[in-house]
């Protein structure tokens, strides 16, 4: 009993030292000291459970423990009989403010969503029949297929990289993922928005597999849409909407409920008569516990700072694709947190299914995202039982 109590208080204070350290990486990240994140002391109050070898953020990330810790009060209230909106509403509004910061944009170019599919449905809604959309081969569906659904939209399929070139005149729209659910390539952003400048074209955005390991300014392009539950570490439903002030006149409030209102408790009834002042007039009305998630997520990703995530997230991946590569299993060229196998044998996927590995299997390739919880030893795990 006696040794129990030791263990426990020993693992404690382990715990309080390492929350402290990362308290203390956090205040100095934001601070903007020259110190770097030590991502072993947020690990360890971030992640205390999680076992080795979960490389599959690119299919979703993993909670930290403040965010399982917001969520758990906030249903804990629930439970008790006590909902508390003020909460949800001041989680929402910390969720938009922090995605803002972290995509730098202005807090009222943010808009809030459920999905990427709906927030590009939004836009594939307002463009006229005939209108050119071009996008990228094997891009995600939800991206995709909304203007195909649509219908009368004339839908150009080309390859990531000729995305670029592929743009012209009577292009209305280039949509395009920052990083490829299937494969992990970086998109070259710049040449497209340079091509679509050139030819008076928008761009929108897929980010989902990009903010919270890629530095991205949102307000670069006309539309952005990022779901958070993949490398913003958020639950399913916190997605964000950013629209670029110059393109807020080409979207319709088609889809605009009583929280797209200017005061949304007064613009529960009837037509809404003052819609919010900029991108909150497409707010979807928010998922309240998602975004209780969200906005303790988010604020991790802000104290660590993309680019420390970036450096240590890469550094993983490289360390994985170079493996791979004299394995034999032909990794996709980086730079991306995303790493994908090619070539490799029928047994692998069991291979690393029996070692505790957490990957996907996308578009026929072994796919690998190490994020801020992983470290050198998950990424050797892996390679080991494919080797
Ligand atoms: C690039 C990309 N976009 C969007 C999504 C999710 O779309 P939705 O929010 O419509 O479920 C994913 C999920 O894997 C994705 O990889």
């Amino acid at each position: 009993m006696e040794a129990r109590t030791e263990t426990q208080t020993a693992t404690e204070t382990a715990a309080a030292a390492a929350a402290a350290a990362a308290a203390g990486t956090a205040a100095a990240a934001t601070a903007g000291t020259a110190q770097a994140p030590s991502f072993a002391a947020v690990q360890a109050a971030e992640y205390p459970d999680v076992p080795a070898g979960y490389l599959n953020t690119a299919a979703l990330g993993l909670a930290p423990a403040r965010t399982v810790a917001a969520l758990r009060q906030a249903l804990d209230a629930m439970a008790a009989g006590r909902p508390d909106v003020d909460t949800y509403e001041e989680a929402v509004a910390a969720s938009r403010a922090s995605y803002a910061r972290i995509t730098g944009v202005p807090v009222e170019r943010v808009a809030l969503a459920s999905t990427v599919a709906e927030s590009v449905g939004l836009i594939a809604a307002a463009l006229p029949r005939g209108a050119e959309v071009v996008v990228p081969e094997g891009d995600f569906s939800s991206l995709v297929h909304p203007f195909a659904g649509r219908g009368g939209l004339d839908l150009r399929i080309v390859p990531l990289d000729r995305v670029a070139e592929a743009v012209r005149g009577r292009t209305a729209l280039v949509a395009v993922s920052a990083a490829q659910s299937a494969d992990g390539r970086v998109a070259d952003l710049a040449a497209i928005r340079e091509a679509a400048a050139a030819h008076g074209a928008r761009v929108l955005v897929d980010a989902t597999q990009a903010v919270g390991w890629l530095p991205l300014r949102a307000g670069d392009y006309d539309y952005v849409v990022c779901h958070a539950y993949k490398w913003l570490l958020s639950p399913h439903g916190a997605c964000f909407l950013t629209v670029r002030e110059e393109a807020e006149g080409t979207l319709a409030t088609g889809f605009a409920g009583w929280y797209a209102g200017e005061d949304p408790w007064r613009s529960c009834y009837g037509p809404i008569e003052r819609l919010a002042p900029g991108a909150r007039r497409f707010d979807a009305r928010p998922a309240y516990l998602p975004f209780v998630g969200a906005a303790a997520s988010l604020s991790l990703i802000e104290e660590l700072t993309v680019e420390a995530v970036r450096a240590h997230d890469l550094a993983l991946a490289d360390r994985l694709r170079t493996g791979l590569a004299s394995l034999g299993y032909a990794p996709v060229p980086g730079p991306s947190a995303i790493v994908c196998a090619t070539a490799y044998p029928s047994s692998a996927p069991d291979r690393l299914t029996r070692a505790g590995i957490g990957f996907s299997l996308r578009a026929g390739s072994l796919r690998f995202s190490p994020h801020l919880h992983n470290s050198p030893a998950d990424v050797d795990r892996a390679l080991n039982a494919l080797a």
